[in-house]
């Protein structure tokens, strides 16, 4: 079966991309655009734009573009068909079938076969709680006396397993499922002589789900009382990547976004506890070390994490750790422990919600004190043993991105502790510098990632990918000339066009690129051409610099002021795709082409003095390259948002 083309219209006619994408990241609106820092890669500054109007996204810093359907396929890591399905449930649309050929039904693929195992597996284990006696008795027994009511248990869609070696994996076989994928799936387990049996037998179940609420994995709880494990969880899978999620993530996303912080537990039934008594912004950790994906993941609602210990948690020292990596990803942390032999859930239940928040208002503590206070009550005044804490806090601090903040803490912490501002900011510098070293041999590595980007930039200017083969051979400094060449085709063929209300498009250009010099000899003389016929108040046209040009100017001159131009043509031509007319969009084609230059020599010039750390001829040189560093990635990042904003002529 799949999708009928009406069905398909429905949903295109009934999508509003702002509402798809803010399933996923939380948008902040700029001008008549929506922005975020992109989900699809690793970034600090938003890049990442949505146009209401246009319905589509992209990204400046990954390139990654595209409608709400395409959006959902990148998000959820699915195929088109899903993405479908999804939208059309969350726009309460009623999904029309038509047949499908074997042929498309084998295509289907394997993470979608695996989804829809445990989609069936999670019905079953619920309708196994509900409806048979052994779920009542035994499952929703427990639920019971753990104090979980009915809209918390289907809330969060829990069930049970029923106590029998192939209860799940004879229904399952029944309905069609291969082995194969029940095993691919965790739900049943494959000894060597062949026999199979089902993972979860006798125990709660906790599905887990992702951003888009689909069960990809589940917790199992033991109901007796020693039995170990007592939550025997979904093995790594497919569709279960368990570095990437957090425990009720898909239930808490919109209440963090709105409170605009995020609880972090480390229980399932913290979760659960919290839900139930009105306290919906939290997740659960699961019991492990958290990991920079679940902190992404959080990041894309909130900022700002409180970290909820245990009180009897022998490991607080370890969770600590975590602290460290949520601050080097920039948020801002906060931390609360419970009394004694209380979790979140069990305090909760004994206070409830509304002594609970309040519990979190005044026990809560921002990092530094929390671990000041937390690690000084131990060692008391032993001045080696304070050495070591102090030098712990200042590597805390280290990791903080916005040195703003960096020096709110250190402050912080200098009165705390009665030690001078400048001996931790010392002590700072030399972890940084550490830091730096480490970064500068992967210099290497960044280059390469640097040429890519050009590459796909290049791609995006229309350039075709024969050429762009030719490219990767080439050096970074070749590759800086697709920028450089834009500018100049711009200038060429708009350049008595005026960009604003004094300039004209040279006249801007030249402003712009006063501190440029650039790369490729070709460019550099057209641009030196035409800067000395506007000196001389004469008019630079293709006659023009065709007498005056070199063979090498002259070839370049006619190749650039044909390319683009037959690209649209042949476009409207032979696909009805109306390309709008280059002038309508020049200005901000212009802005973005010199940001793009800038941005692209800037980070060349930010691997090149990094790479000077590696044969200092001095010491004291150190710190006048790092000081260069900061200045030119401040620089960098300030130009990286300038270009986040702007929408490039090309998404229209
Ligand atoms: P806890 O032992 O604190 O369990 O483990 P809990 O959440 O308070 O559960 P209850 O209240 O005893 O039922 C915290 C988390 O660590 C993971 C689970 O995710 C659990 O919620 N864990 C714990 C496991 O995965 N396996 C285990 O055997 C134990
Ligand atoms: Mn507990």
């Amino acid at each position: 079966m799949s999708i009928s083309p009406n069905t398909i219209q429905k949903i295109q006619q009934a999508v509003e991309i702002v509402d798809v994408v803010s399933d996923f990241v939380s948008l902040k609106k700029k001008g008549s655009s929506w922005q975020a820092c992109c989900p699809f890669h690793n970034e600090r500054t938003p890049s990442f734009s949505v146009s209401p109007s246009k319905g589509i996204f992209h990204c400046f810093g990954c390139h990654k573009a595209g409608n709400a359907v395409t959006f959902v396929m990148e998000a959820d890591k699915c195929s088109y068909p899903e993405a479908l399905r999804y939208l059309a449930k969350k726009y309460h649309i009623e999904i029309e079938e038509t047949h499908t050929t074997d042929e498309q039904a084998a295509q289907q693929s394997l993470r979608e076969s695996l989804l829809i195992a445990l989609q069936f597996a999670k019905e079953k284990y619920s309708q196994d709680l509900m409806q048979t006696d052994e779920g009542q008795s035994l499952g929703l027994g427990y639920f019971k006396e753990r104090g979980f009511n009915q809209a918390t248990i289907q809330k969060f869609e829990l069930g049970y397993s029923l106590d029998a070696w192939q209860g799940l994996e004879s229904k399952a076989l029944a309905k069609g499922f291969s082995q194969e994928i029940l095993e691919k799936s965790g739900l049943i387990i494959k000894k060597d002589d062949g026999k199979t049996y089902d993972r979860f037998r006798g125990r709660v179940m906790f599905p887990i789900h992702n951003l888009a609420g689909k069960t990809i994995g589940f917790g199992a709880r033991t109901l007796k009382k020693d039995d170990k494990p007592k939550y025997l969880n979904s093995p790594e899978t497919e569709v279960y990547i368990k570095n990437e999620i957090l425990y009720g993530i898909y239930q808490a996303k919109n209440a963090i976004r709105n409170q605009e912080e995020c609880f972090l537990t480390e229980g399932y039934t913290d979760v659960l506890s919290l839900h139930q008594n009105g306290i919906e912004n939290v997740v659960a950790s699961s019991g492990t070390a958290l990991t920079d994906n679940q902190i992404r993941l959080i990041k894309r609602f909130t900022d700002n994490i409180t970290v909820l210990y245990d009180g009897d948690s022998a490991g607080i020292k370890a969770a600590l750790r975590g602290i460290d990596l949520l601050l080097a990803q920039g948020m801002n942390v906060k931390a609360v422990v419970f009394p004694d032999n209380e979790d979140p859930d069990s305090y909760v239940r004994k206070v409830g919600g509304e002594a609970f928040r309040q519990y979190l208002a005044s026990k809560s503590k921002d990092f530094i004190t929390f671990k000041t206070e937390l690690y000084l009550g131990e060692v008391g005044n032993d001045p080696v043993k304070k050495a070591g804490i102090i030098r712990n806090i200042v590597e805390s601090i280290s990791k903080i991105p916005d040195s703003i903040k960096r020096a709110v803490f250190f402050k912080q912490t200098s009165q705390l502790l009665g030690i001078s501002e400048d001996i931790l900011i010392a002590e700072s510098n030399k972890l940084v510098i550490a830091e730096q070293k480490k970064a500068s041999q992967q210099t290497a590595t960044q280059n390469q990632v640097f040429a890519t980007e050009l590459q796909q930039d290049a791609l995006i200017e229309g350039l075709t990918a024969q050429t762009l083969e030719a490219v990767s051979k080439e050096s970074v400094e070749k590759i800086i000339g697709y920028q450089e060449k834009e500018s100049i085709r711009l200038l060429l063929r708009y350049g008595q066009y005026y960009v604003n209300n004094e300039q004209q498009l040279w006249q801007y250009l030249f402003e712009e690129l006063v501190e440029i010099t650039f790369h490729t000899p070709v460019y550099k003389e057209i641009l030196t051409l035409y800067q000395t016929a506007t000196q001389k108040n004469e008019v630079v046209d293709v006659e023009y610099l065709m007498a005056k040009g070199s063979p090498e100017v002259q070839t370049m001159v006619s190749h650039l002021l044909w390319e683009k131009y037959s690209i649209s043509e042949n476009w409207q031509k032979m696909y009805g795709i109306f390309i709008p007319q280059e002038t309508d969009v020049l200005p901000k084609s212009v802005y973005s082409n010199i940001l793009r230059l800038k941005h692209r020599l800037l980070e060349k010039i930010i691997a090149e003095n990094l790479q000077k750390l590696q044969n200092l001829a001095a010491p004291e040189e150190e710190e006048t390259i790092l000081t260069t560093h900061l200045q030119l990635t401040q620089t960098k990042n300030q130009i990286a948002k300038l270009l986040g904003s702007v929408v490039t002529g090309w998404v229209n």
